[in-house]
């Protein structure tokens, strides 16, 4: 485990098997194995690659994680009986991780063990692993509500037993940072072991309680993609990490410049999206709308950005509102190459708050076109994408289907996706050519109806994203849902590569 002198902390990422555990959240095999890659490219120590007594198709993508040859070492799960060790010994694993409950209430109620029982199986269990050769971390299950005296008994006959690595489980997230300092520091008094922690944020104090573990001497942490997992999740990989590097001055082996495109990666695969104001990885993470802020962070970054936006695999967004400020917008058009004069500025700035003051979103779309009108020239709108032809078909006995034909930078392109209904099938299938030839994907989609009736206009606002982390919003207006669907996304395909273009021009 870790080398204390140069405090580097192992990440163990439960992505795959505690992340897949959250409510709503399904991964096929090949998603699996597609995230598997993805995090071994990051840089996570261990690779929690699922629970293979859970289902033959489970064993299979733990065997098929562990066969692929990556550079994190890949872990089982496994309850504390032989036929679930034998199920991950036969998935060729690195690690095996052996779970029992020990607090009195799952003891009793969730496996109906008494505390003799649980002693002899966690004994059992390791010694079966270890007589394999192969290294166990074991977890007494919601550590935090287990009788001290009994806790200690049990991790010490797991370490006589031969357990490698202790993981305190906070299985239902009730500790806070004060006692679980208080828990590590005196379970480091019975063990030798390398204590590692495991903690849910049912209290949002998840990625808190695994720094102050950190602080007690721990030197692993598990943690999820996005904070995914059980209920109210597991500690945010993210943020643990980057709270590690910047704030603690610790070293873990995570290229924390894939931290974004791992995150979109895991939020488009599991369905379960991300938070716009979650640290590191939402939306706003890196965005500024009021004055003060965008004046701040465009004259110096660090007024109002604790890190760069890039050493997450971000750019920094500034967003027009009512809040907005002259700086923020006129960088934000310098960005896309508009430069207004002074009194132009003045004008889009009161335009652009007057449209905040209504309640409305302000899109970049907006930002253009109310730019283009005090400007008073019709802002060429470069076209780098354009809609050719579109064919939706839907009926209740058929799958709705889209065709779309599109140009990009000229060249014709043409694909077919299936979807939940019209809308959904025609975005699918525009994405599935903009994310295979530009990375670029959907993130938000918004509709409203402007007007009554059957004929009502509607608007449709939406987000897309790339993976660098630019994020460009476009509205458009019909009555048709699905023309006003493909008109906003061509629209923000259209403004964010141009965006992206012009950032590259500039490197
Ligand atoms: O939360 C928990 O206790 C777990 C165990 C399997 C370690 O996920
Ligand atoms: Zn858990």
């Amino acid at each position: 485990m870790t080398d204390k002198t140069s405090k580097r902390i192992r990440i163990f990422d439960t992505t795959l098997r505690d992340g897949e555990q959250t409510p709503g959240a399904s991964l096929t095999a090949d998603d699996k194995m597609e995230i598997a890659r993805q995090l071994s490219k990051l840089g996570v120590d261990t690779i929690e690659a699922g629970f293979p007594s859970s289902s033959e198709g489970e064993k299979k993508v733990v065997k098929d994680i562990a066969k692929e040859g990556l550079t994190s070492e890949i872990c089982a799960l496994s309850r504390a009986t032989k036929g679930d060790i034998d199920a991950a010994i036969e998935c060729d694993v690195d690690l095996v991780h052996v779970f029992i409950p020990t607090s009195p209430v799952q003891m009793k109620y969730a496996v109906n063990l008494t505390p003799e029982q649980v002693l002899s199986a966690t004994i059992e269990s390791i010694e079966h692993v270890k007589k394999h050769g192969v290294k166990c971390e074991f977890s007494p299950m919601d550590a935090t509500r287990s009788e001290m005296p009994f806790l200690k008994i049990v991790c010490q006959a797991a370490e006589k037993a031969g357990m490698d690595s202790l993981n305190v489980p906070d299985t239902v997230g009730i500790m806070i940072p004060k006692t679980t300092i208080k828990l590590i520091e005196e379970l480091r008094t019975v063990v030798k072991v390398p204590i590692s922690t495991h903690c849910h944020d049912d209290f949002g104090l998840a990625v808190a309680n695994s720094l102050a573990a950190v602080e007690a001497g721990a030197t692993q942490v598990h943690v999820a993609v996005n904070g995914l997992g059980e209920r109210a999740g597991n500690a945010s990989l993210e943020e643990v990490v980057m709270a590690l590097h910047e704030i603690y001055k610790y070293k873990t082996g995570v290229n924390t410049r894939l931290l974004y495109s791992t995150s979109r990666m895991v939020a488009s695969l599991t369905g379960i999206g991300v938070q716009a104001n979650k640290a590191i990885v939402g939306e706003n993470a890196f965005a500024h709308e009021s004055g003060i802020h965008t004046r701040g962070v465009t004259e110096k970054p660090l007024t109002f950005e604790p890190i760069k936006p890039e050493l997450v695999g971000r750019t920094r967004k500034l967003v027009a509102g009512k809040l907005a400020g002259t700086s923020g917008i006129k960088a934000e058009l310098e960005e896309i190459d508009i430069h207004p004069t002074e009194e132009q500025l003045k004008e889009i700035v009161q335009r652009v708050k007057e449209l905040g003051d209504k309640g409305k979103m302000v899109t970049d779309a907006d930002l253009l076109a109310l730019s283009s009108s005090v400007i008073g020239q019709v802002i060429r709108e470069e076209k780098i994408v354009d809609l050719a032809d579109i064919a939706v078909m839907t009926g209740i006995k058929v799958i709705p289907t889209a065709s779309v034909r599109l140009t990009l930078d000229g060249k014709e392109y043409i694909a077919a996706e299936t979807g939940v209904g019209p809308v959904d099938a025609v975005l699918k299938a525009i994405q599935k050519l903009t994310n295979n030839l530009e990375n670029i994907r959907l993130s938000e989609y918004r509709l409203e109806a402007i007007t009554g009736g059957s004929n009502a206009v509607a608007e449709v606002i939406i987000k897309v994203a790339d993976e660098k982390g630019n994020v460009v919003s476009a509205r458009a207006a019909r009555e048709d849902i699905v023309m006003a669907s493909v008109e906003a996304m061509i629209n923000g395909i259209n403004k964010l590569l141009i965006k992206n273009r012009k950032q590259g021009n500039k490197k």
